[in-house]
């Protein structure tokens, strides 16, 4: 089944917002196939934002990304890419809609509470990089409740 790695940052962290967050997820319908709380350095960081490593807000970003413990994500089901992304919404709050998690919960682009993979390609790199022990197995006793 399709997988992604989805990442509560520093500011939803410590605004209290991991449970919600995991609550969203959960209730959707997908599963929790990996997790874990780390602060991760520089080198780290610039390693999972790599593709921006041009933009102008690329320091910012790491500086943010590394300013204390993160909570990362692998989650499982149908199309979870694409559909976590919409439940994240977009990149700039200003433009989230309401019920989304950045619609619902952050105000600035550079605090925007959660990161989520933007295709196949790079959950599957983001799950290396964060889980190299890979994800964890079992499967819900509810799946067919869930899927067709
Ligand atoms: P992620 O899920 O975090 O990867 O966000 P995204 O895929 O919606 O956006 P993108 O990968 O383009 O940018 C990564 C992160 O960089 C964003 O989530 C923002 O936190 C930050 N970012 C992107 N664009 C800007 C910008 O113009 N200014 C600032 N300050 N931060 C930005
Ligand atoms: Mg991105």
């Amino acid at each position: 089944a399709e997988q992604t790695f989805i990442m509560i940052k520093p500011d939803g962290v410590q605004r209290g917002l991991i449970g919600e967050i995991i609550s969203r997820f959960e209730k959707k319908g997908f599963y929790l196939k990996g997790l874990k709380l780390v602060t991760v350095d520089r080198p780290f960081a610039e390693k999972h934002y790599a593709d921006l490593s041009a933009k102008p807000f690329f320091n910012g970003l790491v500086d943010y990304i590394i300013s204390g413990p993160v909570v990362a994500m692998i989650w499982e089901g149908k199309n979870v890419v694409l559909t976590g992304r919409k439940i994240i919404g977009a990149t700039n709050p200003s433009q989230s809609e309401p019920g989304t998690i950045r619609g619902d919960f952050a105000v600035e682009i550079g605090r925007n509470v959660i990161h989520g993979s933007d295709s196949v390609e790079s959950a599957t790199k983001e799950i290396a990089l964060w889980f190299p022990d890979g994800p964890a197995e079992w499967k819900s006793a509810l799946h067919s409740w869930i899927y067709e």
